[in-house]
């Protein structure tokens, strides 16, 4: 199935390796990297997860690749305001649908407001089949404060804000950013549930929650999503995760990788990746997508090349072997 030898000619014949795993991803062919025995390949099967299960259906009637992209990146810094170089993000928010990311994760707390400003600029209006996730329940005094405000007047009134950056008639879905502590998460799930059924909202997820805020919520309305910090070094919400798994929900990991400090530079994917001539960050959200079929990495940044790089790593094959010594090493 993988014609390696035509690959390696394409390589040798001058394309760098960033710019042949890009136009490989667009093709749809398959990549040997290195002369070693990874090959990224988007007809083949990656790691055994991925093979029998590329997507995930969100809420019955939404199906998403699994690699998604995370859009709290593209803002200025302390994800406040607008960034230096607002072509960049355009840029980067074009080419991951390009690269057949399908699912967007944002916030109205991104920016504020930027983030989905700029999701609309980029991609509006929309390519058939585009899933943008946002969130509401958080306000923003300044850079780098995030006070939450799950008061359902206040969830009601920021959907309205939504629909007018996003450019929508209904989100596809909206996610409680955070329950708040002054407010009973039945009162904010309840908001939600009548923005729902005025039609404004298509599917309501949360995010930062425990297994029993999930059961409460879901005896007011279904819940299709969670949106917890997950990555290969930092598994405490796995409780969550085996719950959205026995349910079939899907599960957002937020900072996949590792988040504004990186993974740490003693990470013990290095040997694995180095072997393979893949980056540390590919064999994470690897990972993180052979861990589980409800597992939907939003891995966020605002550089095209770490954007070509991450959805490379939906297409990383490891043999079964290696599979169980990484899983042993994360366990
Ligand atoms: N629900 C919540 O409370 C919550 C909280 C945080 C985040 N989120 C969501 O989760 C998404 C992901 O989280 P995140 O962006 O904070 O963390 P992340 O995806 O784990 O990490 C992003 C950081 O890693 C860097 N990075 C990304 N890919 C890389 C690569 N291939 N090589 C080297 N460095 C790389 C980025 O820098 P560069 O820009 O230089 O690439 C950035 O500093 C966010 O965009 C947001 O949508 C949700």
């Amino acid at each position: 199935m993988h014609d390696k030898s035509a690959n390696q000619e394409r390589i040798d014949s001058g394309l760098t390796r960033r710019a042949f795993i890009g136009r490989t991803l667009l093709s749809g062919g398959a990549l040997l990297v290195g002369g070693t025995n990874v090959i990224l390949a988007a007809d083949a099967s990656t790691s055994p997860n991925m093979a029998s299960n590329p997507t995930f259906t969100l809420g019955g009637d939404l199906t998403v690749n699994r690699l998604g992209f995370g859009a709290m990146r593209i803002t200025g810094q302390g994800i406040w305001g607008w960034p230096p170089d607002r072509q960049n993000a355009l840029k980067v928010l074009r080419r991951a649908v390009d690269l057949g990311v399908n699912l967007i994760d944002t916030a109205d707390a991104y920016g504020p407001d930027t983030s989905e400003l700029l999701i609309a600029e980029a991609l509006y209006p929309y390519p058939k089949g585009l899933v943008i996730a946002t969130k509401g329940g958080l306000t923003r005094p300044g850079p780098g404060d995030w006070v939450p405000n799950g008061r359902p007047e206040h969830l009601k009134q920021a959907v309205e804000g939504i629909l007018k950056r996003l450019r929508l008639e209904r989100i596809d879905l909206y996610q409680l950013h955070r329950p708040d502590p002054k407010v009973p998460l039945e009162e904010s799930v309840g908001a939600l549930k009548e923005i729902k059924d005025a039609g404004k909202i298509r599917h309501v997820g949360l995010s930062n929650v425990n297994p029993d805020e999930i059961a409460r919520a879901r005896k007011i309305v279904p819940i299709v999503s969670v949106q917890n910090r997950y990555n290969i070094e930092d598994r405490k919400s796995e409780n969550v995760l085996a719950y959205c798994e026995k349910e079939s929900i899907g599960f957002l990991p937020w900072f996949p990788v590792g988040g504004t400090g990186g993974l740490k530079p003693e990470n013990p994917l290095n040997a694995a990746a180095k072997a393979h001539g893949a980056s540390v960050y590919q064999v994470a959200l690897a990972w993180l997508l052979e861990r589980s079929p409800v597992m939907l990495p939003i891995p966020g940044t605002s550089s095209p090349a770490h954007l070509e790089e991450n959805v490379a790593a939906a297409k990383l094959e490891l043999t079964p072997q290696e599979w169980k010594a990484i899983n042993a090493i994360a366990s």
